[in-house]
Protein backbone atom coordinates (compact mmCIF):
# COMPACT_ATOMS: atom_id res chain seq x y z
CA UNK A 1 0.00 0.00 0.00
CA UNK A 2 1.46 3.48 -1.35
CA UNK A 3 2.01 5.70 1.86
CA UNK A 4 1.13 9.54 0.36
CA UNK A 5 -1.72 11.93 0.22
CA UNK A 6 -2.37 11.33 -3.51
CA UNK A 7 -3.55 7.78 -1.98
CA UNK A 8 -5.77 8.78 0.05
CA UNK A 9 -7.35 11.12 -2.48
CA UNK A 10 -7.74 7.69 -4.65
CA UNK A 11 -9.46 6.34 -1.87
CA UNK A 12 -12.42 9.55 -2.12
CA UNK A 13 -12.19 9.12 -6.26
CA UNK A 14 -13.40 5.38 -5.79
CA UNK A 15 -14.83 5.01 -3.09
CA UNK A 16 -16.08 8.46 -2.22
CA UNK A 17 -19.84 7.56 -3.20
CA UNK A 18 -19.95 5.11 -0.37
CA UNK A 19 -23.04 5.94 1.92
CA UNK A 20 -23.18 5.58 5.69
CA UNK A 21 -26.35 3.73 6.33
CA UNK A 22 -27.97 5.37 9.31
CA UNK A 23 -26.33 9.22 7.57
CA UNK A 24 -27.83 10.95 4.90
CA UNK A 25 -24.43 12.08 3.10
CA UNK A 26 -21.57 9.90 1.30
CA UNK A 27 -18.62 9.27 2.59
CA UNK A 28 -16.86 12.14 0.51
CA UNK A 29 -19.55 14.73 1.71
CA UNK A 30 -19.10 13.74 5.23
CA UNK A 31 -14.89 14.23 4.91
CA UNK A 32 -15.44 17.76 3.38
CA UNK A 33 -18.68 18.65 5.15
CA UNK A 34 -16.36 17.88 8.31
CA UNK A 35 -13.35 19.85 6.84
CA UNK A 36 -15.20 23.20 6.26
CA UNK A 37 -16.44 22.85 9.77
CA UNK A 38 -13.34 22.74 11.30
CA UNK A 39 -12.14 25.95 8.43
CA UNK A 40 -15.01 27.79 9.78
CA UNK A 41 -13.79 27.68 13.24
CA UNK A 42 -10.14 28.52 12.34
CA UNK A 43 -8.64 25.45 13.03
CA UNK A 44 -4.71 25.09 11.50
CA UNK A 45 -4.38 23.52 8.32
CA UNK A 46 -3.44 20.06 10.11
CA UNK A 47 -6.48 19.98 12.21
CA UNK A 48 -8.40 20.84 8.98
CA UNK A 49 -6.88 18.04 7.48
CA UNK A 50 -7.38 15.43 10.53
CA UNK A 51 -11.40 16.80 10.55
CA UNK A 52 -11.04 15.98 6.42
CA UNK A 53 -9.45 12.47 7.02
CA UNK A 54 -11.07 11.50 10.29
CA UNK A 55 -12.76 7.99 8.69
CA UNK A 56 -10.67 7.40 5.50
CA UNK A 57 -10.16 4.24 8.18
CA UNK A 58 -13.60 3.26 6.81
CA UNK A 59 -12.30 3.52 3.32
CA UNK A 60 -8.63 1.57 4.23
CA UNK A 61 -10.55 -1.42 5.30
CA UNK A 62 -11.74 -4.05 3.19
CA UNK A 63 -15.54 -4.19 5.34
CA UNK A 64 -18.32 -4.00 2.68
CA UNK A 65 -21.01 -1.19 3.96
CA UNK A 66 -21.01 0.30 7.60
CA UNK A 67 -20.07 -2.85 9.69
CA UNK A 68 -21.70 -1.86 12.32
CA UNK A 69 -24.92 -2.89 11.25
CA UNK A 70 -23.69 -6.13 11.59
CA UNK A 71 -22.28 -5.78 14.82
CA UNK A 72 -18.76 -5.24 14.21
CA UNK A 73 -16.06 -2.49 15.38
CA UNK A 74 -14.14 -2.05 12.13
CA UNK A 75 -11.65 0.22 14.41
CA UNK A 76 -11.41 2.26 12.05
CA UNK A 77 -10.11 5.40 13.83
CA UNK A 78 -7.15 3.21 14.32
CA UNK A 79 -6.69 1.79 11.23
CA UNK A 80 -6.67 5.54 9.58
CA UNK A 81 -4.69 7.35 12.22
CA UNK A 82 -2.16 4.91 12.01
CA UNK A 83 -1.95 4.83 8.19
CA UNK A 84 -1.78 8.83 8.51
CA UNK A 85 1.15 8.58 10.85
CA UNK A 86 3.37 7.21 8.31
CA UNK A 87 2.44 10.05 6.02
CA UNK A 88 1.72 12.92 8.35
CA UNK A 89 2.99 14.75 11.66
CA UNK A 90 1.16 13.94 15.09
CA UNK A 91 -1.23 16.97 14.89
CA UNK A 92 -3.15 15.37 11.81
CA UNK A 93 -2.87 11.72 12.67
CA UNK A 94 -3.29 12.02 16.60
CA UNK A 95 -7.31 13.42 16.54
CA UNK A 96 -8.18 11.16 14.26
CA UNK A 97 -6.59 8.42 16.60
CA UNK A 98 -9.06 9.62 19.07
CA UNK A 99 -11.87 10.61 17.93
CA UNK A 100 -13.98 7.72 19.36
CA UNK A 101 -12.25 7.93 22.77
CA UNK A 102 -13.70 11.88 22.39
CA UNK A 103 -17.26 10.63 21.72
CA UNK A 104 -16.69 8.21 24.63
CA UNK A 105 -16.08 11.34 26.48
CA UNK A 106 -18.87 13.56 26.03
CA UNK A 107 -21.31 10.83 26.62
CA UNK A 108 -20.28 10.65 30.04
CA UNK A 109 -19.50 14.45 30.45
CA UNK A 110 -22.27 15.73 28.45
CA UNK A 111 -26.05 14.67 29.51
CA UNK A 112 -27.16 16.02 26.50
CA UNK A 113 -24.61 14.75 24.18
CA UNK A 114 -26.05 10.65 23.44
CA UNK A 115 -29.41 12.34 22.09
CA UNK A 116 -27.61 14.45 19.75
CA UNK A 117 -26.08 11.63 18.61
CA UNK A 118 -26.84 9.88 14.87
CA UNK A 119 -28.47 6.91 14.68
CA UNK A 120 -25.25 5.07 13.45
CA UNK A 121 -23.12 6.63 16.42
CA UNK A 122 -25.54 5.65 19.13
CA UNK A 123 -25.30 2.25 17.54
CA UNK A 124 -21.64 1.86 17.17
CA UNK A 125 -21.20 3.53 20.88
CA UNK A 126 -21.30 0.55 22.56
CA UNK A 127 -19.63 -1.98 20.14
CA UNK A 128 -16.60 1.05 20.69
CA UNK A 129 -16.94 0.31 24.49
CA UNK A 130 -19.95 2.72 25.63
CA UNK A 131 -19.38 5.57 28.17
CA UNK A 132 -16.25 6.33 30.11
CA UNK A 133 -15.56 5.31 33.20
CA UNK A 134 -14.63 8.80 35.33
CA UNK A 135 -10.72 7.41 35.59
CA UNK A 136 -11.04 6.40 31.61
CA UNK A 137 -12.48 10.63 31.22
CA UNK A 138 -9.36 11.85 33.23
CA UNK A 139 -6.77 9.80 31.70
CA UNK A 140 -8.26 10.79 28.59
CA UNK A 141 -8.03 14.54 29.17
CA UNK A 142 -4.37 14.52 30.42
CA UNK A 143 -3.13 13.55 26.52
CA UNK A 144 -1.67 15.52 24.24
CA UNK A 145 -4.19 16.21 21.32
CA UNK A 146 -7.12 16.20 23.46
CA UNK A 147 -8.58 19.34 23.12
CA UNK A 148 -8.40 18.37 19.10
CA UNK A 149 -10.24 15.40 19.52
CA UNK A 150 -12.64 16.67 21.12
CA UNK A 151 -13.11 19.61 18.57
CA UNK A 152 -13.03 17.10 15.62
CA UNK A 153 -15.68 15.30 17.33
CA UNK A 154 -17.55 18.12 17.45
CA UNK A 155 -17.05 19.00 13.82
CA UNK A 156 -17.91 15.16 13.13
CA UNK A 157 -21.22 14.82 14.94
CA UNK A 158 -22.51 18.08 12.77
CA UNK A 159 -20.87 16.85 9.59
CA UNK A 160 -24.15 14.46 8.23
CA UNK A 161 -25.87 17.22 6.43
CA UNK A 162 -27.86 15.61 3.27
CA UNK A 163 -28.88 19.03 2.45
CA UNK A 164 -24.93 20.97 2.44
CA UNK A 165 -23.97 22.62 -0.81
CA UNK A 166 -20.59 20.66 -1.76
CA UNK A 167 -18.35 21.06 -4.66
CA UNK A 168 -17.87 18.75 -7.47
CA UNK A 169 -15.83 15.73 -5.89
CA UNK A 170 -13.19 16.50 -8.35
CA UNK A 171 -13.00 19.94 -7.09
CA UNK A 172 -13.21 18.73 -3.19
CA UNK A 173 -10.70 16.54 -3.94
CA UNK A 174 -8.44 18.68 -5.27
CA UNK A 175 -9.24 21.07 -2.29
CA UNK A 176 -8.09 17.73 0.14
CA UNK A 177 -4.44 17.71 -1.81
CA UNK A 178 -3.90 21.19 -2.02
CA UNK A 179 -4.47 20.94 2.02
CA UNK A 180 -2.57 18.06 2.51
CA UNK A 181 0.43 19.72 0.77
CA UNK A 182 0.50 22.72 3.11
CA UNK A 183 0.78 19.83 6.03
CA UNK A 184 3.51 17.69 4.36
FE1 LIG B 1 -15.38 7.98 12.81
FE1 LIG C 1 -17.18 10.76 11.08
Amino acid sequence: MKSSAAYLASLYCEKGDLRYDGEGVTQLAHAWQCGQLAKAQGASPQLQLSAWLHDIGHLLSKKEGTPTTYGHDDRHEYVGGNYLLSVFSDEVSHPVLMHILAKRYLVTTNSNYHQSLSADSIRSLELQGGAMSENECSQFVSRPFAKDALSLRTWDDCAKNPDSKMPTKADAIAQLLNLAKECQ
